[in-house]
């Protein structure tokens, strides 16, 4: 059977800043004091003008690429893990397989709101280790912040926008070595995002762009997350054949600190081998746990042999939680044509895109001309 090894890797943030100050300027009932002892969060980022959360997912993924000095045609497979999509239909993952000229891969959303990158790690795992893929892109990206209400201080100032992607390849080392996914959805009422699908109730709020408003009974998700994250962590280690002593690093999911320090507290794993970002970041939904990948990669907290564990949790309820062994030695570069030729490749695959569409346009003239001349 063959392994997913992560060999690429990036992440992708708004450049807008906003600190926490911030939301006391706007008039909003809270303090820096209380954000930042109650969560750990200092600052976050959001997306301006609109700007779709593909932008963010296709820059993420592009240095993916790089990073693994693969050709966009390599990829069988883009899983965009998203609650927050451009738009209802067609996935936003087709939109990211498209400008970055996958044009071999197919593509699809998949939504387990924050739990949702490793929700997706571990199918594109499945899809290698069954030979029914050999490259697939894994991305998680969200824009939280098109959905909060800013007048409600208790889920404002916890997110923010951002995305992180990996290139999962076959390999013949581990690689992935467990994994578990979780819901339990007679929670759906704790964390929801109500509108915009199917059922006609909403939860009556809209945020300022007219969108649906995030709604979440805070104290009753952190009690369960605390225990759910350390719960679905053991289940990996366990699996893998691992001990706790055998952990190098804990990458939870960034909702907040004190969930991350209780769910090492109870792993027993020292606070030196748990990493946390959630404080430049906030919540970044299904972007945290990559974009936390990154960081401690550039922070030279990964290193070839390193156990691994990810969790994390979120809307559904939901959870999954995967334990790898890291395999890609980190390069100190990426090698100066990387960037140069995947720059070229997607002004190709936009010539493409437009060549394919005015061809669309064109069969189609024809054909409607041949129908009316028959008729
Ligand atoms: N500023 C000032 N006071 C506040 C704020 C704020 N931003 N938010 C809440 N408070 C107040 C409350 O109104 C309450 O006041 P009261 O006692 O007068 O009623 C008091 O602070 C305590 O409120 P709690 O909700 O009990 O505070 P808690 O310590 O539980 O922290 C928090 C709240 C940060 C939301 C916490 O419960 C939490 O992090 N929960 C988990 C949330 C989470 O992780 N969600 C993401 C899941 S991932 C996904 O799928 C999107």
């Amino acid at each position: 059977m063959a392994f997913a090894q992560i060999v690429g890797w990036g992440m992708h943030v708004p450049d807008k800043v906003v600190g926490n100050d911030a939301f006391v300027k706007m008039g909003l009932d809270t303090s820096d004091e209380w954000i930042s002892s109650r969560t750990g969060i200092h600052e976050r980022r959001f997306v301006e003008n609109g700007q779709p959360v593909s932008d963010l997912a296709v820059e993420a993924a592009k240095q993916a690429l790089q990073v693994a000095d693969a050709h966009p045609r390599d990829l069988d497979l883009v899983i965009l893990a998203t609650c927050t999509p451009d738009q209802i239909m067609p996935s936003t993952a087709s939109f990211v397989q498209h400008r970055l000229g996958a044009d071999r891969a197919g593509a699809f959303d998949l939504n387990a709101a924050c739990a949702g990158f490793v929700y997706a790690l571990a199918t594109g795992a499945a899809q290698i280790e069954s030979g029914r893929a050999k490259n697939v892109m894994v991305v998680g990206a969200d824009e939280l912040s098109n959905h909060l209400n800013w007048q409600d201080r208790t889920t404002c100032v916890l997110f923010g926008d951002g995305a992180g992607a990996v290139l999962l390849r076959a390999s013949e080392e581990p690689g992935i070595m467990a994994s578990t996914t979780g819901s339990d959805g007679s929670g759906a009422g704790l964390l929801e995002i109500r509108g915009g699908g199917t059922k006609a109730s909403s939860n009556g709020n809209a945020s300022a762009n007219g969108k649906a408003v995030l709604t979440m009974n805070g104290p009753q998700i952190f009690r369960w997350a605390t225990k759910k994250l350390s719960e679905a962590a053991t289940q990996v280690i366990e699996e893998s054949d691992l001990t706790v002593d055998q952990v190098d690093l804990f990458l939870p999911h960034q909702a907040n600190l004190r969930i991350i320090d209780s769910a090492a507290k109870r792993l027993g794993l020292p606070r030196e081998k748990v990493f946390s970002n959630v404080d430049t970041y906030g919540n970044t939904s299904a972007a945290s746990i990559p974009i936390a990948l990154c960081e401690a990669i550039s922070q030279d907290r990964v290193h070839v042999g390193d156990n691994m564990i990810l969790t994390s949790f979120g809307s559904g309820l939901s959870w999954a939680a995967l334990a790898l062994r890291w395999g890609t030695p980190i390069p100190s570069s990426v090698a100066r044509w990387t960037p140069i030729r995947l720059q070229l490749e997607t002004r190709m695959a936009g010539l493409r895109s437009a060549i394919k569409k005015r061809e669309r346009a064109v069969r189609a003239t024809i054909g409607e001309r041949l129908n009316r001349d028959g008729g």
